[in-house]
């Protein structure tokens, strides 16, 4: 080399730098490869990141349903941002939000209906107690054992672990229509926002879809069943009821917070005064899905026969359109609402009952969890399923000739929905999981694929209109302690 270097200097030059040169390019391409890497183990793990957006989870096999159409945003993020979402935002948050007991707080909470502030604590709602009571008695006797907790699995779309009364960890099993699985973490977030430190520590197995199935008839004192929490349950079910989503905002129909949504159905029904209200009774919805109520329902359209005026409400049309003809609050202007049972339990029952017309309720199958504040004749009207638009018709006659009658009912049933605003609902759930709790067995503990959700990570995941309803949606520490029950 050193006699080859007295030749050409530049040659010499040269091959000096070939070394470094060629550490470069190795230097380089393993950089390459490791960057490629990353970026596999980034899909890969990614791929395997289950979130409550519907991520990597197929839909329940019990409710199959096609997940590309009943999701408005579809399933695009990258594969980091899942990432970033799922492992980094509940360790380090990026959002300020406002203390959950900063004054400040509470007038983020823009439509906060009038506020009780007594500090003494007021009592719940008759029907808490003995919701609660009947929902739990199967286990009043064996407890819930992690034995009789695991057979709940198999029906179950996600297991929700609550510690230490502020931190919430998920075991997503099944995706769940639309942004039920979203929205209804978000809930029980705010729970934890609301009575922080209070809620102890359970362990849930929570189903997202419709209908209840958990048969009475199959089990005993004996065999109790596995407990199971969903949105509504039956006579003949032992689901567990507890509030859905929609309290917190269903953003593909464009349902605003309950407490929001309530106050805007009540001032609109006020537009127009009883007398002056439509003397018939009406009804809006979606008449097709397998709900033979709703369907026999379509045959009582005649407002001079059956005083009864039934419309087709196409969701996919309202959507495109903005939902400018789908408010809720001006579909008060007739004396009489009809609630017909959908699939299942139908969210729209406190919708109507909000209006504060008569409503008239066709037998239902179906319970959810305030559903059982609901007295015939004292806040709704009773209608027979077997001869449908007869009873609806001679509902309307008797309202007509009884107007102040007619009316106070009506009232009462919006009183009814008053009084559970969302710091009521949130009540019910603190009780229902202390009552929960206390029966519990075993200490709760995380299973190795459990994972913390918090307000910054459903944030992270959630579409922009998701996020505004969410956000205001967003509870504060109560002044008070829980409704006693
Ligand atoms: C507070 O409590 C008192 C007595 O318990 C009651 O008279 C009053 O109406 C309550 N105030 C509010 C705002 O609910
Ligand atoms: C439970 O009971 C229902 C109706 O009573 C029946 O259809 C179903 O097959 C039963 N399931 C099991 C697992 O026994
Ligand atoms: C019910 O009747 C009204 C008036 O005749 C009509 O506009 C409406 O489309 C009917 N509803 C259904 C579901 O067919």
């Amino acid at each position: 080399m050193r006699s080859v270097c007295f030749l050409s200097s530049s040659y010499c030059r040269a091959m000096m730098l070939l070394p470094s040169l060629f550490t470069l390019l190795i230097l380089f391409s393993s950089l390459f490869i490791i960057l490629l890497c990353i970026h596999m183990a980034v899909d890969d793990v990614a791929s395997r990141t289950k979130t409550v957006v519907g991520h990597n989870l197929d839909p329940t096999p019990w409710h199959p349903f096609n997940k590309e159409e009943a999701d408005a945003h579809p399933l695009l993020l990258h594969a980091s941002r899942i990432l970033q979402c799922s492992y980094l935002s509940c360790r380090f948050p990026t959002t300020a939000f406002p203390s959950s007991s900063d004054p400040a707080a509470a007038d983020h909470h823009h439509h906060k209906r009038k506020k009780n502030i007594n500090s003494s604590s007021s009592t719940c709602p008759s029907f808490f107690r003995s919701s609660i009571h009947r929902d739990l008695e199967p286990w009043s006797r064996s407890g819930i054992t992690p034995a009789i907790l695991a057979g709940a699995q198999r029906h179950a779309s996600m297991r929700i672990v609550i510690m230490g009364g502020r931190r919430l960890y998920l075991d997503l099993y099944y995706a769940c229509v639309q942004s039920r699985a979203m929205f209804t973490v978000w809930g029980l977030l705010q729970l934890l926002r609301r009575y922080p430190g209070k809620i102890p520590d359970v362990d849930i197995l929570f189903d997202c879809m419709d209908r209840p199935t958990i048969h009475r008839s199959n089990y005993s004192d004996v065999e109790p069943p596995p407990p199971l929490f969903r949105y509504c349950t039956t006579r003949d079910h032992l689901d567990i009821p507890f509030p859905d989503w929609s309290f917190w905002g269903w953003s593909e129909i464009n349902i605003k917070p309950w407490d929001e949504e309530f106050r805007t159905i009540k001032f609109g029904s006020q537009a127009v005064p009883w007398k002056t209200k439509d003397a018939t009774a009406y009804w809006k919805g979606n008449p097709d899905v397998q709900s033979p109520i709703r369907t026999a329902l379509l045959s009582c359209n005649d407002t001079e026969m059956w005083g009864a005026q039934i419309m087709r409400q196409d969701w996919k049309k309202e959507s495109s359109s903005g939902f400018k003809n789908s408010g809720l609050s001006s579909q008060c202007n007739h004396r009489y609402k009809i609630y017909a049972e959908g699939y299942a339990w139908s969210v729209s029952l406190k919708y109507i009952l909000a209006c504060g017309s008569l409503a008239l309720i066709i037998d239902p199958l179906y319970e959810d969890f305030f559903t059982r504040g609901l007295v015939p004749k004292q806040n709704y009207w009773p209608i027979s399923a077997s001869n449908l638009c007869e009873s609806v018709k001679s509902a309307v006659d008797w309202g007509n000739q009884h107007p102040t009658q007619a009316e106070r009912i009506g009232k009462r049933g919006q009183g009814l929905m008053e009084e559970l605003d969302m710091d009521r609902v949130y009540d019910y759930m603190y009780h229902l999981l202390v009552e929960y709790a206390k029966l519990q067995v075993f200490k709760p503990a995380l299973s190795p694929t459990a994972q913390e959700v918090c307000l910054e990570s459903i944030l992270c995941l959630a579409n922009e209109k998701q996020r505004q309803l969410l956000e205001s949606s967003l509870a504060s520490s109560s002044f008070s302690p829980p409704c006693t029950i």
